[in-house]
């Protein structure tokens, strides 16, 4: 197979909080895979900035201790690793104030591409963002990447946009949301409008309801005291299961460029409606055999912040008023499994005897693990005697389409993200006005709980989530899937 891969010109990338976890796990490794890939261009340079007190060499020793870490054994070339050091370097910088900041100035050229990624608390944002300005080393050109959690609610959201807005246009800044990163995201989008197949029936005329799982088997661990403030609704919902129900509601964009697909998720965030109480289960979960209770982990026991939120939501528009979306997301769950599952309504008329068998056609776009697609059709059981059906998958995982090899070289999230900047596109990437849309939905929902102040119900590690979390989608009379290894 021809490798596609296109190289980019040489640019030089700033990691504010370079030498923090995020930078560890994800983005210095993720540097590493595309280069080892030839896309990363001989004359770039990747700087570290942080507080702490690095020299370049004691920064590569941390770059390469990060590899040895996260890098799978078998990719860590003594060689290419030693080769790609040499294009690190680390800067000293105190982001609220002056120190280190002509230091930076020196090293980043204005003649390449620019990019500052802010690896750091929300605070800093605006502070780092007039500081590149004021020491004239960001231009009209550079980007700018941001993570979340942007914003805690539409107030603080609006801020940072402003912030940011007051030193960058819209069109260099890259809110990262890494699960439009993640291959199958991306392939949902490719399912639905590059097959003639799915689109005729991707309304409420013909799909029952949609089921969108995040279900995670870690725990809180170390983030406690983030998580406490945080919770499910806005470490998860507001952004990822948000992207997820935006990219399989939306109406097919005219190109698959930045903003045509970003209206798009617009509009369906603006849909959406308000959410009842009755329609919304939030958990903690108790302590097990896998470890200490939420409560014991984020160290408050009257803590009424949820670490497991299932929901059932409206969209108000001709598409898909009537099919009901189903979100659920949980810590310490049986099974760490994400899964967009869209069950489509049952035949109109069976031309077959009550007790053939038959099930509605349900279409399965596995996140993780093992990512791929499913759609269980109805065929008649093979053998003779009289017709009895049976529901069989078509199954594509990748591993079966692509080979092993190929399906365990997926890249990660972040690789491609980062490299999207590089390149200028921010489709994958999270606008202005759709997280404040996003926050605008959400932040009733949270107001209503403190207003009542509503606690959580506990629930046992390594199960489904509370069982009332089961009772909203039997009240409507279907079921969740079983949250499983697969
Ligand atoms: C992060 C959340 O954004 O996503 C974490 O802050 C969560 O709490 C993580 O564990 C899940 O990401 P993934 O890619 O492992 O599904």
């Amino acid at each position: 197979m021809v490798s596609r891969i296109i190289p980019v010109s040489p640019f030089d990338l700033v990691i504010f909080g370079g030498t923090g976890d995020l930078a560890r796990r994800k983005i210095l490794p993720g540097l590493f895979r595309r280069y080892q890939a030839g896309q990363i261009a001989e004359g770039s340079r990747i700087i570290g900035a942080a507080r702490g007190d690095f020299s370049d060499k004691s920064f590569r020793k941390f770059v390469s201790d990060a590899f040895d870490e996260f890098v799978a054994e078998n990719k860590r070339d003594k060689k290419q690793i030693a080769e790609f050091l040499k294009m690190f370097h680390y800067v000293t910088v105190d982001a609220m104030g002056e120190n280190g900041w002509k230091e930076l100035a020196k090293l980043v050229r204005p003649d390449v591409v620019q990019a500052f990624y802010f690896s750091v608390g929300p605070s800093l944002f605006g502070e780092l963002a007039s500081r590149l300005h004021s020491h004239n080393i960001a231009n009209a050109e550079s980007r700018v990447v941001v993570e979340k959690p942007f914003g805690r609610d539409l107030e603080t959201a609006r801020t940072l946009n402003r912030d940011l807005a007051e030193h960058f246009d819209e069109s260099q800044i890259y809110r990262i949301d890494h699960y439009l990163g993640k291959e199958t995201v991306q392939n949902l989008m490719a399912l639905r409008f590059a097959n003639v197949l799915f689109e005729p029936l991707w309304n409420a005329q013909y799909v029952d309801h949609v089921q969108i799982t995040a279900a995670e088997t870690v725990g809180i661990g170390g983030r406690g005291a983030y998580y406490n403030k945080s919770g499910a609704m806005r470490d998860m919902v507001q952004n990822h299961l948000m992207q997820l129900l935006c990219l399989t509601a939306m109406e097919p964009p005219s190109h698959f460029d930045p903003d045509a697909v970003r209206d798009e998720k617009l509009k369906v965030i603006r849909s959406l409606d308000p959410v009842e109480d009755d329609d919304i289960v939030r958990g903690q979960y108790r302590k097990g055999v896998e470890g200490p209770s939420f409560l014991e982990e984020v160290d408050d026991e009257n803590s009424k912040t949820e670490c497991f939120v299932a929901m059932k939501v409206g969209i108000a528009n001709w598409r898909w008023k009537g099919t009901p979306f189903y979100l659920r997301t949980g810590k310490r769950m049986k099974a760490r499994m994400s899964e967009i599952v869209v069950t489509f309504k049952d035949i109109p008329h069976s031309i077959f005897d009550d007790d053939a068998g038959s099930k509605a056609n349900v279409l399965t776009i596995r996140l993780q693990p093992d990512e791929g697609m499913d759609l269980s059709v109805t065929i008649k059981e093979p053998g003779p005697g009289g017709m009895r059906l049976i529901d069989v998958p078509l199954d594509m995982t990748f591993a079966d389409a692509f080979g092993e090899e190929k399906a365990a070289d997926v890249p990660d999230a972040y690789e491609r993200l980062i490299m999207d900047v590089i390149r200028g596109n921010q489709t994958l990437f999270m606008r202005g006005d759709e997280v404040e849309a996003a926050w605008k939905w959400t932040d009733p929902i949270i107001k209503g709980w403190a207003e009542r102040s509503q606690k959580p119900i506990a629930y046992d590690q390594g199960s489904a989530g509370p069982e009332d979390a089961m009772m909203l989608m039997h009240k409507d009379g279907r079921r969740w899937r079983e949250i499983e290894e697969l």
